[in-house]
């Protein structure tokens, strides 16, 4: 094939990814353009391999004819691997310094409401896990603290799990043997959270991207999730988040990722290893708590 083919065969489909990602917005309302083009094409491929097409153009085509494609589609865009106490360490520094900072300053401020946001929270791991990580250090009686720990995901079938809150051996594998028989309840097989821990908890759908901004979080967990955006979308989400906490609120990013962005100036690193931040700059404040 002469150059000049190649070049003509890649722009169009250069041309036709884009006339694909725009299609996908208006259809779905999932853009595109706010993730990195890479995990976008990766995750295309998978599709147009199962439905042995070639070419991007060929794709859109079968998107119109046959819609039930786009759930097949929506569910290859979202990676939604999870795992209790996931990365041992985050979770170690959360339970041993970032809890008992946040307390010393609620009862410093005579304040008994805690709001913790599990952004992107897949099937509930993330959540019952910083739930869980409360009622150990608080106890039975917290105090009369008001704990809710709200978890988000754009992905509906990972939150109908999230709600059920019922998992497998293999899933519940990171949880300690005594958090296991205090926390949940074997039952036909699967390991389900009892309500002591159930009413600390509540899922919503809501999308990072396009979803309204949510505000007055002492804590926010985004892990795993942003790893996918791309840098403009990143910067505007650590921004979205900062604004989102309260003062001295902690941003938990984990260890995969770093800090972008205008949000640099208005975190500072709590232990940078394991990508803990606290909000020490107000910024200005949206009038939307969930
Ligand atoms: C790999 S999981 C991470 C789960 C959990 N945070 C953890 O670290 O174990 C990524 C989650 O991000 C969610 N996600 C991806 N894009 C999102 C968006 N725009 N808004 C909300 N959630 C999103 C996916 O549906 C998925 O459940």
């Amino acid at each position: 094939m002469s150059k000049i083919m190649t070049e003509n065969l890649i722009s169009n489909q250069d041309r036709d990814f884009e006339v694909l990602k725009c299609q996908i917005l208006k259809d779905k309302g999932f853009d595109c353009n706010q993730y990195r083009d890479t995990y976008i094409k990766r995750r295309l491929t998978i599709r147009l391999r199962a439905n042995n097409l070639y070419s991007y153009r060929d794709y859109a085509k079968l998107l119109n004819s046959d819609p039930m494609e786009y759930n097949e589609l929506m569910t290859a865009f979202t990676i939604t691997v999870s795992e209790f106490f996931r990365d041992a360490s985050v979770f170690d520094y959360f339970r041993k310094n970032v809890i008992p900072s946040l307390i010393q300053d609620k009862r410093r401020k005579k304040q008994k409401i805690i709001r913790i946001w599990s952004a992107g929270c897949a099937s509930g791991e993330e959540t019952y896990s910083i739930a869980i990580s409360m009622y150990d250090f608080l106890g039975a009686t917290p105090e009369n603290f008001i704990i809710s720990v709200h978890g988000t995901d754009i992905d509906g079938a990972s939150l109908v799990k999230a709600k059920k809150g019922e998992y497998t051996f293999e899933e519940v594998k990171n949880v300690r043997a005594d958090s296991l028989s205090q926390y949940f309840v074997f039952d036909q097989g699967k390991y389900r959270v009892r309500d002591k821990i159930k009413g600390l908890v509540k899922f919503e759908k809501h999308d990072l991207i396009s979803g309204k901004p949510l505000a007055h979080f002492d804590v926010i967990f985004c892990r795993n999730v942003s790893i996918y955006f791309s840098r403009a979308m990143h910067e505007r989400l650590h921004m979205e988040f900062c604004n989102a906490l309260n003062t001295d609120g902690f941003f938990v990013l984990g260890k995969t990722e770093m800090l972008y962005g205008a949000a640099r100036k208005l975190f500072k690193p709590v232990n940078a290893k394991e990508g803990i931040y606290q909000k020490f700059k107000q910024t200005s404040i949206h009038p939307h708590p969930i």
